[in-house]
C-alpha cells in the first residue's frame, strides 16, 4: 500500500476536509488527480467506508471517494481513497485554483525573494558623464520589441490568471500597461485552456484593445499534450494574445508537491510550436537563469525572444518551500532559495552570444538604474513582477506611479551617462567601479 502512494502529492493549507462517519473531521494530507489520503492517528481497519470529502469554499461541494486502503510511515498512519471518476476533473481544478491562491497570498504577504537578493547588477556600473550636453527633456527611452514600439523598455511580466483575485489585479496591470504603452503578460492559462469555466477571467483585450498582451503556458503542460500546437492556439485565441510566453521552471516543478516532473522532449515540442503558431514565442525561464547552451538550442528551435529569468528576485523554489507542510514526509525545501544564475550575469553571457533575437531581463529588477544597466548589458526589455503585483493589489494608480518612478530613474541614469537614448547606453557600462583601476594605479604611482 505504501508503494502505491509513495508519489502521491501533498495538499497544503487546503480547505478540503474529510468527514468520517458523523463526527471525525480531518485535513487531507496527500493527493493525486484521482486519489487522496489523510492522516489518521488512531488507524482503525474497520473504519466506516462511507466517507464524504467536503470542499469548503465551493458551495460545500462533496467529492465522492472510496476507501482504498491505508499505509504507515515512520511518523504517521494514512488512510487512502480513490476519487470517483466523475469528480476527478473538479478535484484537479479545485487543487490548481487553491495552489494559485496560495502563491498569490504568499507573494502579497511574505518575503518570497532570494535571501541574498543578489541579481549581479551591483557588480556593474554605468560610467558617469558630468556634462552630458543634453537637456533632461531630450532623453528618449522608447523601445521596439516583437515588432511594436513601446514607450519604455518595461514589460509587466506574466503573473496571475484563472483565479478570482486575479481579475482585479490583471485589470489594474492592464489599465496601467495600456495607459503607459508597455506590454503585459498574464499568468499561466493552463486552467482556462483545460476548463472553459475559467475563460471569462481573462477578458482583457475587450476592455483594453490597444494592450500588447502576452499569453502564458508552462512547458511541462505542453509536453503532456497530444497536440501542443492546438493547445497553444487555444490559449492565444482565448485572450487574443499578441505573443505567447512559455515558461520553464524545472526546479519549481520538482519541489512542488503536485508538480509535473516529465521534462523530456521539450526542444522538440517548442520547435513544433514555433513552426506552427502565428504569434511570436517568448521562452521564459523563471529564476534559474538561461545558460548560453540552452539559449542557443532554443534559438535553433525558432523562438522569437528569450527571457533570461535570472536569480535575485522572486524565488519560486522558496515559495514552494513555504507552501510545504512542516510534517511532510519529504525534507524541507529552503535549500534552493538562492538557486540560479544571477539575472545580470545570465543576461551578460547571453548578450555576448549575439543570438540575434531580443532578450528580456527578468528577476529582481527593482529600480530604474537596474533597468538602465540591463539595457546597457543587452536587454531589449526588462520584466518586472513582484513589485507590480503588490502595487496592483492596491490600485491601478499604484501601478502607474511605480512604473513612472522606474521611468524617471531610467531617465536620470540616461542623462547621468550622457546617453540620449537606450541605444547609446551600451558603451556606458563596465564591470566593477568606473575608473577604479586607473585611480588605483594613479595613487600607486604618486605614492611611489
Ligand atoms: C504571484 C506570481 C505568479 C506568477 N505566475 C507566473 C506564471 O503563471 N507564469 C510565468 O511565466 N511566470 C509567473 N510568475 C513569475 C514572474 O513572471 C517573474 O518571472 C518572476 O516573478 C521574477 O520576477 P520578479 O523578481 O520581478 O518578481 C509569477 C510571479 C508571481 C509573483
Amino acid at each position: 500500500m505504501y508503494k502505491e502512494f509513495s508519489n502521491i502529492n501533498k495538499l497544503h493549507n487546503c480547505q478540503l476536509v474529510c468527514l468520517i462517519g458523523e463526527s471525525f473531521l480531518t485535513k487531507i494530507s496527500h493527493f493525486s488527480a484521482s486519489s487522496l489520503c489523510f492522516e489518521k492517528k488512531d488507524l482503525k481497519q474497520d473504519l466506516d467506508k462511507k466517507v464524504t470529502i467536503k470542499v469548503a469554499k465551493e458551495n460545500n461541494q462533496n467529492i465522492n471517494v472510496k476507501l482504498s486502503g491505508y499505509f504507515t510511515t515512520d511518523k504517521e498512519n494514512y488512510l487512502s481513497f480513490i476519487i470517483e471518476e466523475k469528480d476527478q476533473v473538479f478535484f484537479f481544478d479545485y487543487v490548481t485554483e487553491r495552489r494559485k491562491e496560495e502563491h498569490l497570498d504568499l507573494c502579497l504577504y511574505q518575503d518570497v525573494e532570494a535571501k541574498d537578493q543578489f541579481t549581479g547588477f551591483s557588480s556593474f556600473s554605468l560610467i558617469p558623464e558630468s556634462l552630458p550636453e543634453l537637456d533632461f527633456d531630450d532623453i528618449k527611452y522608447d523601445q521596439i520589441f516583437l515588432g511594436k514600439k513601446f514607450s519604455a523598455p518595461i514589460l509587466i511580466t506574466g503573473m496571475v490568471g484563472g483565479v478570482k483575485q486575479a481579475v482585479f489585479i490583471n485589470e489594474n496591470l492592464a489599465l496601467a500597461a495600456s495607459k503607459l504603452n508597455i506590454p503585459m503578460g498574464i499568468g499561466s492559462q493552463k486552467l482556462a485552456v483545460e476548463n472553459p469555466k475559467f475563460n471569462t477571467k481573462f477578458e482583457l483585450k475587450n476592455k483594453f484593445p490597444n494592450l500588447f498582451l502576452i499569453g502564458n503556458l508552462g512547458f511541462t503542460d505542453l509536453i503532456l499534450q497530444k497536440d501542443p500546437v492546438s493547445y497553444c492556439r487555444k490559449a492565444v485565441e482565448m485572450i487574443q494574445a499578441d505573443a505567447l510566453a512559455i515558461h520553464i521552471n524545472v526546479l519549481q516543478e520538482c519541489l512542488q508537491p503536485e508538480g509535473n516532473t516529465r521534462f523530456k522532449g521539450a526542444y522538440q515540442v517548442i520547435e513544433r510550436i514555433c513552426e506552427n503558431l502565428a504569434v511570436p514565442i517568448l521562452i521564459k525561464e523563471v529564476g534559474s537563469g538561461l545558460s548560453p547552451q540552452t539559449a542557443k538550442r532554443l534559438k535553433a528551435c525558432g523562438v522569437s525572444a528569450l527571457d533570461v529569468g535570472g536569480k535575485g528576485g522572486t524565488s519560486w523554489n522558496y515559495i514552494e518551500h513555504l507552501r510545504s507542510n512542516k510534517n511532510s514526509i519529504e525534507k524541507p525545501r529552503e535549500t534552493f532559495r538562492d538557486w540560479g544564475i544571477p539575472t545580470a550575469f545570465a543576461l551578460g553571457t547571453l548578450s555576448n552570444e549575439k543570438l540575434g533575437i531580443p532578450l528580456v531581463a527578468t528577476g529582481g529588477i527593482r529600480n530604474g538604474l537596474m533597468i538602465a544597466k540591463a539595457c546597457a548589458i543587452g536587454a531589449q526589455m526588462v520584466g518586472i513582477g513582484l513589485p507590480l503585483l503588490q502595487a496592483a493589489a492596491q490600485s491601478e494608480h499604484a501601478v502607474v506611479d511605480k512604473i513612472k518612478n522606474y521611468i524617471h530613474e531610467l531617465k536620470v541614469s540616461l542623462i547621468g551617462t550622457g546617453s540620449k537614448s537606450l541605444a547609446s547606453l551600451n558603451n556606458k557600462i563596465c564591470v566593477g567601479r568606473p575608473f577604479e583601476s586607473q585611480f588605483k594605479s594613479q595613487i600607486f604611482k604618486n605614492l611611489n
